[in-house]
């Protein structure tokens, strides 16, 4: 709206001027006129909301409808959410701790703590201090010789495409100031991925964007001339994601600009395919070929594999085959079927794909039954915005976290679910250049650094007051759940924790 700013601007000039010649009167219209003007050109100038530069005077009415809604959530709207994927507390709790402003809550719990399916963590008589240096893990099995210190909280993976240029140069420069790991996504490494120097996670798709022949399939020569950039600590193999498990995707030749076709190495203005499946292997063997001929390439970087769970027995052959083999991943993702995206067909959306708290249970137990827990580490994700979200992935085995939404919201999204039509009103999910330029960087890198530091500086106390030291401590005895109003469960209950011989 900038541009039609700017030309009401113009239009009005002109105006006053005639009227200044012709019809002294009309002057007084200016009485009205300079103030709007005025508030727009700051608004354009200001750096702090993409909103209110990208729709100069008519953005202040969001943040004034903002400013008025809890009243009217009080009256209009019973519960915390409000329809959208992440609630209102969500949102406000990260966007407090992205701006690094007030972070407690007034009056007490906002939950109701007889509610069934209320979830909490126990606090101890003797909490204990924790250090924030230690919220790391060390990933690297035994067949790794580059291990990797991540961060437990890092970006999930989102391409370059699906996010504006201005948002992955947010996103890569609020990993480096806090360090911690950014994950490409699918859509190869672009130059905004490389500028600010964070740390990546190179992720891999069927499409093998970045490391792909002419015909779509996997070079081995792209692989390791990317593979071994010294930003790139670790690489992922996609096989699924929660938002649209075993969908493929096509991007259109009219999107294949100049500049996706050098990242993803596609010719340019032509149709591009995502098969559902990889080609570069078909079943559990040959994906741990794959992961050692990875391993090989990259000179021994840490190789994992994301997936969303679905069926469960492909997944326990997939384990007792790393057994026979001796040879597994370095690391997996869980993905959750509640997970995101920027677009994906409703079906896939709503009604396939395991969820994530049931899928982290069965990959952890299978792990562990298999006595590799300790080789493979396990990330999860699961719309974490707080503390709790991470500890309670912690009990229940994951290893370290990712977070895709949050992440958004920290750059400043605010949830208008326009991520598959281009037209984000923030700037984040677009490639168009009049929205994404009100995104202003340095303000927003500082933003998604300051949301991972204060969540992190969260975990620290949240355990710490648990009675725990190190997060290797926490167990599924510590969460517990409401199952019936008047019945209480610990997670070790619900989900019972595998004991090892
Ligand atoms: C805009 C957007 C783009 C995404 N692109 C990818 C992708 O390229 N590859 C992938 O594995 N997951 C992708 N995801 C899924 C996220 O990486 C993540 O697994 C999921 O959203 C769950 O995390 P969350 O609950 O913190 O959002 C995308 C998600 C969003 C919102």
């Amino acid at each position: 709206m900038r541009k039609e700013f700017y030309l009401a601007f113009v239009i009005a000039l002109v105006m006053n001027i005639l009227f200044f010649v012709y019809w002294t009167p009309g002057l007084y219209s200016l009485i009205v006129l300079i103030p709007f003007f005025a508030l727009g050109f700051r608004d354009i100038l200001q750096k702090r909301h993409a909103i209110k530069a990208n729709f100069p005077v008519f953005g202040h009415l969001r943040y004034i409808l903002e400013s008025i809604r809890p009243e009217i959530n009080q009256y209009f709207i019973e519960s915390n959410t409000d329809g959208k994927p992440f609630s209102r507390e969500q949102r406000s709790v990260v966007y407090q701790r992205a701006k690094k402003v007030l972070d407690t809550v007034p009056f007490g719990t906002q939950h109701n703590v007889y509610s069934q399916g209320y979830e909490f963590v126990t606090h101890s008589m003797y909490p204990k201090h924790v250090e924030q240096s230690d919220l790391r893990t060390l990933v690297g099995s035994k067949h790794c010789k580059q291990p990797y210190s991540l961060s437990l909280l890092n970006i999930s993976a989102m391409s370059f495409g699906s996010l504006s240029p201005n948002a992955i140069l947010s996103l890569n420069g609020g990993a480096k100031d806090g360090h911690f790991a950014h994950n490409t996504g699918e859509g190869g490494i672009s130059p905004y991925h490389l500028e600010p120097t964070g740390d990546l996670i190179w992720q891999i798709g069927t499409g093998y964007f970045g490391c792909r022949t002419e015909e779509g399939q996997f070079d081995p020569e792209l692989f390791k001339k990317n593979a071994n950039l010294p930003q790139v600590k670790m690489i992922e193999i996609k096989l699924s994601q929660g938002a649209k498990p075993g969908h493929g995707g096509i991007l259109s030749g009219k999107k294949v600009t100049q500049e996706i076709a050098e990242i993803r190495n596609v010719p340019l203005g032509k149709d591009v395919i995502s098969p559902p499946a990889h080609t570069a292997f078909h079943d559990s063997k040959s994906m741990l070929q794959f992961i050692s001929e990875l391993r090989l390439l990259s000179n021994g970087k840490p190789i994992g594999i994301k997936l969303c769970l679905g069926h469960k027995h492909e997944f326990e052959d997939l384990v007792s085959v790393m057994v026979q083999e001796n040879n597994f991943p370095d690391f997996i993702v869980v993905d959750g079927a509640e997970g995101g995206t920027g677009a994906a067909p409703l079906e896939f959306s709503n009604y396939m794909g395991m969820p994530g708290m049931d899928a982290l249970v069965i990959v952890v137990d299978a792990l562990k039954k298999a006595g590799l827990k300790e080789q493979i580490k396990v990330i999860a994700t699961g719309k974490i915005t707080t503390a709790f979200d991470i500890v309670k992935l912690l009990c229940l085995g994951a290893d370290a976290t990712y977070a895709a939404r949050s992440m958004l919201l920290a750059l400043g999204c605010i949830q208008a679910l326009r991520c598959n039509n281009n037209t984000c009103p923030a700037g984040v999910a677009t490639q168009d250049p009049y929205l994404f330029e009100g995104l202003h960087i340095p303000t927003k890198r500082t933003r998604v650094k300051n949301f991972h530091q204060e969540t992190l500086a969260a975990v620290a106390h949240v355990i710490g007051a648990m009675g725990i030291d190190h997060t290797s401590k926490l167990t599924r005895h510590l969460l517990h759940k409401r199952v019936e109003e008047n019945k209480i469960k610990t997670f070790a209950e619900l989900y019972p924790e595998v004991t090892v011989s």
